[in-house]
Protein backbone atom coordinates (compact mmCIF):
# COMPACT_ATOMS: atom_id res chain seq x y z
CA UNK A 1 0.00 0.00 0.00
CA UNK A 2 1.13 3.70 -0.73
CA UNK A 3 2.64 5.62 2.28
CA UNK A 4 0.23 8.49 1.26
CA UNK A 5 -3.21 6.57 1.54
CA UNK A 6 -1.94 6.15 4.96
CA UNK A 7 -1.25 9.74 5.15
CA UNK A 8 -4.79 10.94 4.23
CA UNK A 9 -7.75 9.90 3.19
CA UNK A 10 -7.69 8.19 -0.34
CA UNK A 11 -9.13 11.17 -2.26
CA UNK A 12 -8.97 9.75 -5.50
CA UNK A 13 -11.66 7.28 -4.25
CA UNK A 14 -13.58 9.63 -2.71
CA UNK A 15 -13.97 11.18 -6.09
CA UNK A 16 -15.04 7.97 -7.84
CA UNK A 17 -18.20 8.39 -5.34
CA UNK A 18 -22.13 9.17 -6.53
CA UNK A 19 -21.91 11.89 -3.22
CA UNK A 20 -19.04 13.74 -4.95
CA UNK A 21 -20.80 13.47 -7.84
CA UNK A 22 -23.78 15.28 -6.11
CA UNK A 23 -21.62 17.75 -4.30
CA UNK A 24 -18.07 17.49 -4.84
CA UNK A 25 -17.27 20.74 -2.53
CA UNK A 26 -16.97 18.71 0.84
CA UNK A 27 -14.28 16.61 -0.71
CA UNK A 28 -12.60 19.58 -2.07
CA UNK A 29 -12.76 21.39 1.53
CA UNK A 30 -10.70 18.55 2.96
CA UNK A 31 -8.23 18.39 -0.17
CA UNK A 32 -7.55 22.14 0.74
CA UNK A 33 -7.41 21.42 4.26
CA UNK A 34 -5.48 17.82 4.84
CA UNK A 35 -3.63 17.79 1.41
CA UNK A 36 -3.48 20.83 -1.02
CA UNK A 37 -1.30 19.42 -3.48
CA UNK A 38 -2.28 15.56 -3.36
CA UNK A 39 -0.64 12.59 -5.23
CA UNK A 40 -3.26 9.59 -5.71
CA UNK A 41 -2.27 6.22 -4.76
CA UNK A 42 -2.76 6.09 -8.96
CA UNK A 43 -0.22 9.18 -9.72
CA UNK A 44 -2.12 11.86 -10.85
CA UNK A 45 -1.77 14.94 -9.17
CA UNK A 46 -4.43 17.34 -7.99
CA UNK A 47 -3.79 21.12 -6.81
CA UNK A 48 -7.07 22.40 -5.13
CA UNK A 49 -5.67 25.77 -2.84
CA UNK A 50 -6.19 29.23 -5.04
CA UNK A 51 -2.75 30.36 -4.26
CA UNK A 52 -1.34 27.17 -6.03
CA UNK A 53 -3.48 27.03 -9.27
CA UNK A 54 -3.10 30.32 -9.93
CA UNK A 55 0.70 29.97 -9.52
CA UNK A 56 0.42 26.56 -11.68
CA UNK A 57 -1.91 28.27 -14.56
CA UNK A 58 0.91 30.79 -15.13
CA UNK A 59 3.75 28.54 -14.86
CA UNK A 60 5.50 27.68 -18.49
CA UNK A 61 6.52 24.56 -16.88
CA UNK A 62 2.57 23.14 -16.62
CA UNK A 63 2.14 22.43 -19.92
CA UNK A 64 -0.63 22.00 -22.34
CA UNK A 65 1.46 20.63 -25.32
CA UNK A 66 -0.38 17.79 -27.45
CA UNK A 67 2.39 15.35 -27.78
CA UNK A 68 3.50 15.25 -24.19
CA UNK A 69 0.03 15.21 -22.75
CA UNK A 70 -0.55 12.44 -24.85
CA UNK A 71 2.58 10.35 -24.25
CA UNK A 72 1.59 11.16 -20.47
CA UNK A 73 -2.15 10.08 -21.01
CA UNK A 74 -0.79 6.94 -22.92
CA UNK A 75 1.78 5.51 -20.32
CA UNK A 76 -0.91 5.36 -17.84
CA UNK A 77 -3.45 3.68 -19.56
CA UNK A 78 -3.08 2.48 -23.13
CA UNK A 79 -6.73 2.61 -23.92
CA UNK A 80 -6.06 6.70 -24.50
CA UNK A 81 -3.85 5.78 -27.36
CA UNK A 82 -7.16 5.72 -29.80
CA UNK A 83 -8.25 8.88 -28.37
CA UNK A 84 -4.67 10.13 -28.93
CA UNK A 85 -4.95 9.36 -32.33
CA UNK A 86 -7.93 11.11 -32.96
CA UNK A 87 -6.32 14.27 -31.17
CA UNK A 88 -3.29 14.01 -33.69
CA UNK A 89 -5.82 14.67 -36.58
CA UNK A 90 -6.75 17.73 -34.88
CA UNK A 91 -3.62 18.94 -35.14
CA UNK A 92 -2.46 22.24 -33.19
CA UNK A 93 -4.59 24.42 -31.56
CA UNK A 94 -4.12 26.98 -29.33
CA UNK A 95 -5.54 24.86 -26.11
CA UNK A 96 -3.09 22.18 -26.73
CA UNK A 97 0.27 24.36 -27.59
CA UNK A 98 2.45 26.28 -25.02
CA UNK A 99 3.70 29.46 -25.49
CA UNK A 100 5.45 30.98 -27.98
CA UNK A 101 3.41 28.83 -30.81
CA UNK A 102 0.21 29.27 -28.77
CA UNK A 103 0.42 33.31 -29.06
CA UNK A 104 0.85 32.46 -32.98
CA UNK A 105 -2.19 30.48 -33.25
CA UNK A 106 -4.28 32.53 -30.72
CA UNK A 107 -3.32 35.76 -32.33
CA UNK A 108 -5.70 35.32 -35.47
CA UNK A 109 -8.43 34.63 -33.34
CA UNK A 110 -8.53 37.53 -31.12
CA UNK A 111 -8.14 39.45 -34.19
CA UNK A 112 -11.42 37.99 -35.30
CA UNK A 113 -13.11 37.06 -32.10
CA UNK A 114 -13.08 40.87 -30.82
CA UNK A 115 -15.15 42.59 -27.76
CA UNK A 116 -17.05 44.21 -29.96
CA UNK A 117 -18.10 41.42 -32.57
CA UNK A 118 -19.58 39.46 -29.07
CA UNK A 119 -21.29 42.69 -28.58
CA UNK A 120 -22.69 43.15 -31.85
CA UNK A 121 -24.75 39.79 -30.93
CA UNK A 122 -26.43 40.99 -28.38
CA UNK A 123 -29.66 41.52 -30.23
CA UNK A 124 -29.26 38.25 -32.11
CA UNK A 125 -28.65 36.15 -28.87
CA UNK A 126 -32.09 37.98 -27.52
CA UNK A 127 -33.63 36.62 -30.44
CA UNK A 128 -32.74 33.60 -29.76
CA UNK A 129 -33.39 33.53 -25.97
CA UNK A 130 -36.40 34.78 -26.56
CA UNK A 131 -37.72 32.37 -28.72
CA UNK A 132 -36.83 29.72 -26.35
CA UNK A 133 -38.02 31.16 -23.61
CA UNK A 134 -41.54 31.78 -25.29
CA UNK A 135 -41.78 28.09 -25.58
CA UNK A 136 -41.12 27.18 -22.35
CA UNK A 137 -43.49 29.98 -20.52
CA UNK A 138 -46.28 27.76 -23.08
CA UNK A 139 -45.09 24.75 -21.32
CA UNK A 140 -45.08 25.73 -18.08
CA UNK A 141 -48.56 25.96 -16.87
CA UNK A 142 -49.35 27.37 -13.53
CA UNK A 143 -49.76 23.90 -11.11
CA UNK A 144 -48.99 21.63 -14.43
CA UNK A 145 -46.02 19.55 -14.91
CA UNK A 146 -42.19 20.29 -14.18
CA UNK A 147 -40.45 21.29 -17.30
CA UNK A 148 -36.57 20.19 -18.03
CA UNK A 149 -34.94 24.36 -18.43
CA UNK A 150 -32.14 22.59 -19.31
CA UNK A 151 -33.55 20.78 -22.46
CA UNK A 152 -35.70 24.12 -22.95
CA UNK A 153 -32.72 26.52 -22.78
CA UNK A 154 -29.30 25.94 -21.29
CA UNK A 155 -28.76 23.16 -24.13
CA UNK A 156 -29.88 25.35 -27.39
CA UNK A 157 -29.09 28.75 -26.85
CA UNK A 158 -25.39 28.15 -26.96
CA UNK A 159 -25.65 26.09 -29.85
CA UNK A 160 -27.47 28.70 -32.05
CA UNK A 161 -25.60 31.01 -30.90
CA UNK A 162 -22.15 29.26 -32.16
CA UNK A 163 -24.15 27.86 -35.87
CA UNK A 164 -24.71 31.93 -36.09
CA UNK A 165 -21.64 32.92 -35.53
CA UNK A 166 -19.72 30.91 -37.66
CA UNK A 167 -22.64 31.17 -40.25
CA UNK A 168 -23.68 27.22 -40.35
CA UNK A 169 -27.12 27.21 -41.96
CA UNK A 170 -30.12 26.53 -40.36
CA UNK A 171 -30.97 23.25 -42.33
CA UNK A 172 -27.63 22.11 -41.19
CA UNK A 173 -27.42 22.52 -37.70
CA UNK A 174 -29.12 19.51 -36.31
CA UNK A 175 -26.51 17.71 -38.23
CA UNK A 176 -23.60 19.54 -36.85
CA UNK A 177 -25.41 19.03 -32.99
CA UNK A 178 -25.29 15.02 -33.68
CA UNK A 179 -21.94 14.73 -34.84
CA UNK A 180 -20.71 16.80 -31.29
CA UNK A 181 -23.24 14.28 -29.44
CA UNK A 182 -21.10 11.75 -31.45
CA UNK A 183 -17.67 13.29 -29.99
CA UNK A 184 -19.54 13.35 -26.50
CA UNK A 185 -19.29 9.35 -26.65
CA UNK A 186 -16.02 8.94 -27.67
CA UNK A 187 -14.89 6.76 -25.28
CA UNK A 188 -17.41 4.34 -25.73
CA UNK A 189 -17.17 4.10 -29.77
CA UNK A 190 -13.92 5.38 -31.03
CA UNK A 191 -14.71 4.05 -34.65
CA UNK A 192 -18.05 5.91 -34.58
CA UNK A 193 -15.98 8.86 -33.18
CA UNK A 194 -13.37 8.76 -35.93
CA UNK A 195 -16.63 8.57 -38.40
CA UNK A 196 -17.84 12.02 -36.91
CA UNK A 197 -14.36 13.48 -37.29
CA UNK A 198 -14.28 13.22 -41.14
CA UNK A 199 -17.93 14.19 -41.29
CA UNK A 200 -17.11 17.16 -39.78
CA UNK A 201 -13.64 18.05 -41.13
CA UNK A 202 -15.57 17.69 -44.90
CA UNK A 203 -18.24 19.61 -43.44
CA UNK A 204 -16.48 22.42 -42.35
CA UNK A 205 -13.88 22.46 -45.22
CA UNK A 206 -16.71 23.05 -47.31
CA UNK A 207 -17.75 25.99 -45.24
CA UNK A 208 -14.69 27.55 -45.11
CA UNK A 209 -14.07 27.11 -48.91
CA UNK A 210 -17.70 29.06 -49.59
CA UNK A 211 -16.60 31.82 -47.20
CA UNK A 212 -13.64 32.18 -49.02
CA UNK A 213 -15.11 32.46 -52.50
CA UNK A 214 -18.02 34.75 -50.89
CA UNK A 215 -17.04 36.17 -47.20
CA UNK A 216 -19.81 37.29 -45.29
CA UNK A 217 -20.14 38.41 -41.89
CA UNK A 218 -19.00 35.55 -39.77
CA UNK A 219 -16.60 34.67 -37.90
CA UNK A 220 -15.07 32.36 -40.79
CA UNK A 221 -15.08 34.81 -43.16
CA UNK A 222 -13.43 36.91 -40.63
CA UNK A 223 -11.03 34.12 -40.06
CA UNK A 224 -10.15 33.36 -43.59
CA UNK A 225 -9.71 36.84 -44.60
CA UNK A 226 -7.23 37.55 -41.47
CA UNK A 227 -5.65 34.72 -42.28
CA UNK A 228 -5.30 36.09 -46.50
CA UNK A 229 -3.82 39.51 -44.80
CA UNK A 230 -1.19 38.15 -42.74
CA UNK A 231 -0.74 34.48 -43.38
CA UNK A 232 -0.40 33.31 -39.97
CA UNK A 233 -1.89 29.98 -39.95
CA UNK A 234 -2.07 27.25 -42.41
CA UNK A 235 -5.43 26.19 -43.86
CA UNK A 236 -4.94 22.65 -41.91
CA UNK A 237 -4.73 24.66 -38.31
CA UNK A 238 -7.49 27.42 -39.59
CA UNK A 239 -9.87 24.43 -40.09
CA UNK A 240 -9.10 22.75 -36.39
CA UNK A 241 -8.93 26.26 -35.18
CA UNK A 242 -12.73 26.27 -36.41
CA UNK A 243 -13.55 22.65 -35.10
CA UNK A 244 -11.95 23.33 -31.74
CA UNK A 245 -13.70 27.16 -31.29
CA UNK A 246 -17.22 25.24 -32.08
CA UNK A 247 -16.95 22.75 -29.22
CA UNK A 248 -15.57 24.90 -26.45
CA UNK A 249 -18.28 27.15 -25.94
CA UNK A 250 -20.89 24.38 -26.06
CA UNK A 251 -21.56 22.14 -23.14
CA UNK A 252 -19.99 24.50 -21.13
CA UNK A 253 -21.85 27.89 -21.80
CA UNK A 254 -24.93 24.66 -21.25
CA UNK A 255 -23.39 24.36 -17.80
CA UNK A 256 -23.20 27.56 -16.84
CA UNK A 257 -26.87 28.45 -17.93
CA UNK A 258 -27.54 25.56 -15.84
CA UNK A 259 -25.70 25.87 -12.67
CA UNK A 260 -26.70 29.34 -12.50
CA UNK A 261 -30.42 28.44 -12.75
CA UNK A 262 -30.13 26.31 -10.23
CA UNK A 263 -27.82 28.35 -7.91
CA UNK A 264 -30.49 30.81 -8.08
CA UNK A 265 -33.73 28.78 -7.37
CA UNK A 266 -32.10 27.20 -4.21
CA UNK A 267 -31.39 30.53 -2.79
CA UNK A 268 -34.69 32.60 -2.76
CA UNK A 269 -32.87 35.23 -1.35
CA UNK A 270 -30.55 36.23 -3.97
CA UNK A 271 -33.18 35.06 -6.61
CA UNK A 272 -35.01 38.14 -4.82
CA UNK A 273 -32.53 40.43 -5.04
CA UNK A 274 -32.12 40.08 -8.69
CA UNK A 275 -35.17 40.26 -9.39
CA UNK A 276 -35.42 43.82 -7.56
CA UNK A 277 -32.36 44.75 -9.33
CA UNK A 278 -31.66 43.48 -12.63
CA UNK A 279 -28.47 44.89 -13.07
CA UNK A 280 -26.36 42.62 -10.63
CA UNK A 281 -27.19 39.88 -13.66
CA UNK A 282 -23.57 40.28 -14.37
CA UNK A 283 -22.27 39.76 -10.77
CA UNK A 284 -25.02 36.49 -11.04
CA UNK A 285 -22.70 35.36 -13.64
CA UNK A 286 -19.38 35.61 -11.89
CA UNK A 287 -20.68 34.26 -9.20
CA UNK A 288 -21.62 31.19 -10.54
CA UNK A 289 -18.48 30.75 -12.00
CA UNK A 290 -16.83 30.82 -8.95
CA UNK A 291 -19.59 29.11 -6.65
CA UNK A 292 -20.41 26.01 -9.18
CA UNK A 293 -17.79 26.28 -11.62
CA UNK A 294 -18.65 24.54 -14.94
CA UNK A 295 -15.22 23.72 -15.58
CA UNK A 296 -14.74 21.98 -12.15
CA UNK A 297 -10.52 21.19 -13.02
CA UNK A 298 -7.83 21.47 -16.42
CA UNK A 299 -5.46 18.98 -16.99
CA UNK A 300 -1.52 19.64 -17.08
CA UNK A 301 1.65 17.52 -17.76
CA UNK A 302 4.64 18.96 -16.15
CA UNK A 303 7.57 19.62 -18.39
CA UNK A 304 10.26 19.53 -15.64
CA UNK A 305 10.28 19.37 -12.19
CA UNK A 306 7.97 21.87 -10.54
CA UNK A 307 7.34 22.85 -6.88
CA UNK A 308 3.83 23.60 -5.52
CA UNK A 309 2.51 24.35 -2.37
CA UNK A 310 5.75 22.79 -0.84
CA UNK A 311 5.76 19.67 -2.94
CA UNK A 312 7.84 18.76 -6.04
CA UNK A 313 5.75 17.27 -8.96
CA UNK A 314 8.78 15.54 -11.10
CA UNK A 315 8.81 15.91 -14.65
CA UNK A 316 6.09 14.07 -16.86
CA UNK A 317 3.25 13.60 -14.52
CA UNK A 318 -0.44 14.63 -15.19
CA UNK A 319 -1.58 17.02 -12.90
CA UNK A 320 -5.20 18.47 -11.97
CA UNK A 321 -5.73 22.08 -11.53
CA UNK A 322 -9.24 22.43 -9.29
CA UNK A 323 -10.44 25.81 -10.48
CA UNK A 324 -14.16 24.57 -8.33
CA UNK A 325 -11.71 24.17 -5.12
CA UNK A 326 -10.16 27.24 -5.93
CA UNK A 327 -13.36 28.87 -5.93
CA UNK A 328 -14.02 27.70 -2.63
CA UNK A 329 -11.07 28.89 -0.97
CA UNK A 330 -11.29 30.39 2.01
CA UNK A 331 -8.09 31.55 1.63
CA UNK A 332 -8.83 33.83 -1.04
CA UNK A 333 -12.81 33.86 -1.14
CA UNK A 334 -14.46 35.04 2.42
CA UNK A 335 -17.67 32.72 3.55
CA UNK A 336 -16.64 30.79 -0.11
CA UNK A 337 -19.54 28.44 0.66
CA UNK A 338 -21.93 31.29 0.43
CA UNK A 339 -23.58 32.06 -3.16
CA UNK A 340 -24.06 35.84 -2.48
CA UNK A 341 -24.46 38.43 -5.68
CA UNK A 342 -23.16 41.37 -3.53
CA UNK A 343 -19.93 40.01 -2.67
CA UNK A 344 -17.00 42.49 -3.47
CA UNK A 345 -15.76 41.70 -7.26
CA UNK A 346 -13.25 39.08 -6.81
CA UNK A 347 -10.88 37.59 -9.08
CA UNK A 348 -11.85 33.78 -9.61
CA UNK A 349 -10.15 30.99 -11.97
CA UNK A 350 -13.31 29.62 -13.28
CA UNK A 351 -12.30 30.88 -16.97
CA UNK A 352 -8.65 29.99 -16.13
CA UNK A 353 -6.16 32.54 -15.88
CA UNK A 354 -2.49 33.27 -17.90
CA UNK A 355 -2.35 32.86 -21.23
CA UNK A 356 -5.11 30.08 -21.80
CA UNK A 357 -7.45 32.10 -20.47
CA UNK A 358 -10.76 31.44 -21.70
CA UNK A 359 -11.58 33.10 -25.24
CA UNK A 360 -14.86 32.93 -24.98
CA UNK A 361 -15.76 34.55 -21.64
CA UNK A 362 -17.25 37.53 -22.85
CA UNK A 363 -19.52 35.26 -25.49
CA UNK A 364 -19.94 32.83 -22.36
CA UNK A 365 -21.15 35.86 -20.08
CA UNK A 366 -23.24 37.36 -22.01
CA UNK A 367 -25.31 34.53 -23.56
CA UNK A 368 -25.83 33.46 -19.66
CA UNK A 369 -26.75 36.99 -18.58
CA UNK A 370 -29.37 37.07 -21.33
CA UNK A 371 -30.73 33.33 -20.68
CA UNK A 372 -30.98 33.59 -16.79
CA UNK A 373 -32.04 37.47 -17.01
CA UNK A 374 -34.79 36.75 -19.22
CA UNK A 375 -35.92 33.16 -17.53
CA UNK A 376 -36.02 35.61 -14.09
CA UNK A 377 -37.99 38.63 -15.46
CA UNK A 378 -40.63 36.41 -17.89
CA UNK A 379 -41.35 33.78 -15.20
CA UNK A 380 -41.61 35.56 -11.72
CA UNK A 381 -43.38 32.69 -10.16
CA UNK A 382 -40.47 29.62 -11.19
CA UNK A 383 -39.67 26.86 -8.71
CA UNK A 384 -37.52 24.44 -8.62
CA UNK A 385 -39.34 20.89 -9.04
CA UNK A 386 -36.99 18.84 -6.66
CA UNK A 387 -35.11 19.14 -4.31
CA UNK A 388 -31.17 19.33 -5.10
CA UNK A 389 -30.26 16.33 -3.39
CA UNK A 390 -32.02 13.97 -6.02
CA UNK A 391 -30.52 16.10 -8.98
CA UNK A 392 -28.87 13.75 -10.78
CA UNK A 393 -25.39 14.92 -12.22
CA UNK A 394 -22.80 13.54 -14.99
CA UNK A 395 -20.74 11.20 -14.02
CA UNK A 396 -17.56 13.81 -15.22
CA UNK A 397 -14.87 15.16 -12.79
CA UNK A 398 -13.87 17.85 -15.06
CA UNK A 399 -17.08 19.36 -15.97
CA UNK A 400 -19.92 19.88 -13.75
CA UNK A 401 -23.24 19.18 -15.50
CA UNK A 402 -26.81 18.14 -14.17
CA UNK A 403 -29.03 15.86 -16.57
CA UNK A 404 -32.28 17.68 -15.96
CA UNK A 405 -33.02 20.78 -14.49
CA UNK A 406 -37.15 20.38 -13.96
CA UNK A 407 -39.10 23.56 -13.01
CA UNK A 408 -42.10 24.41 -12.34
CA UNK A 409 -44.87 27.16 -11.93
CA UNK A 410 -46.71 28.21 -9.09
CA UNK A 411 -50.35 28.86 -9.93
CA UNK A 412 -51.60 32.48 -9.09
CA UNK A 413 -54.85 30.73 -6.76
C1 LIG B 1 -10.13 28.06 -22.54
C2 LIG B 1 -13.76 27.75 -19.37
C3 LIG B 1 -16.94 29.09 -22.81
C4 LIG B 1 -13.37 29.00 -26.04
C5 LIG B 1 -10.84 27.91 -21.38
C6 LIG B 1 -10.27 27.63 -20.09
C7 LIG B 1 -11.29 27.53 -19.21
C8 LIG B 1 -12.51 27.77 -19.93
C9 LIG B 1 -11.18 27.18 -17.74
C10 LIG B 1 -8.77 27.47 -19.78
C11 LIG B 1 -8.30 26.11 -20.18
C12 LIG B 1 -6.84 25.91 -19.87
O1 LIG B 1 -6.14 26.78 -19.34
O2 LIG B 1 -6.38 24.78 -20.16
C13 LIG B 1 -14.92 28.07 -20.04
C14 LIG B 1 -16.22 28.15 -19.42
C15 LIG B 1 -17.11 28.52 -20.40
C16 LIG B 1 -16.37 28.68 -21.62
C17 LIG B 1 -16.50 27.84 -17.95
C18 LIG B 1 -18.59 28.75 -20.33
C19 LIG B 1 -19.23 28.97 -19.30
C20 LIG B 1 -16.25 29.23 -23.95
C21 LIG B 1 -16.82 29.68 -25.22
C22 LIG B 1 -15.80 29.62 -26.13
C23 LIG B 1 -14.61 29.18 -25.45
C24 LIG B 1 -18.26 30.15 -25.42
C25 LIG B 1 -15.81 29.93 -27.59
C26 LIG B 1 -16.83 29.99 -28.38
C27 LIG B 1 -12.22 28.72 -25.35
C28 LIG B 1 -10.93 28.58 -26.00
C29 LIG B 1 -10.00 28.29 -25.00
C30 LIG B 1 -10.73 28.28 -23.74
C31 LIG B 1 -10.65 28.71 -27.49
C32 LIG B 1 -8.51 28.01 -25.17
C33 LIG B 1 -7.75 29.29 -25.06
C34 LIG B 1 -6.27 29.05 -25.20
O3 LIG B 1 -5.81 27.90 -25.09
O4 LIG B 1 -5.55 30.04 -25.41
N1 LIG B 1 -12.22 28.02 -21.24
N2 LIG B 1 -15.05 28.38 -21.37
N3 LIG B 1 -14.91 28.95 -24.14
N4 LIG B 1 -12.07 28.54 -24.00
FE1 LIG B 1 -13.55 28.57 -22.68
Amino acid sequence: MSTLTTEVEDFAAAMRSDAFRRDPYPVYARMRAECPVYRAPQGLWYVTRHADVEQALGDPRLSNDRERMTDALVARDGRMRDLSRLTARLGRVMSNTDPPDHARLRGLVNKAFTARRVEGLRERIQAVVDRLVDAAVAALEPGGPPTDLLTAVASPLPHTVVCELFGVPEPDRERVKEWFRGLGRIHEDIDRAERVVDAFEAYLLDLVERRRAAPGDDLISALVTAQARGDRLTDHELLSTCFMLITAGDETTTNLIGNGLLALLHHPDQLALLRAEPALIRAAVDETVRYDSPTQAILRVTAADVTLGGRTIPAGDLVHLLLASAGRDPEHHEHPDRFDLTRPAHRHLGFGHGPHFCLGAPLARLETELAIGTLVRRLPDLRPAVDPGRLDWRPNPLQRRLTALPVTCTSDD
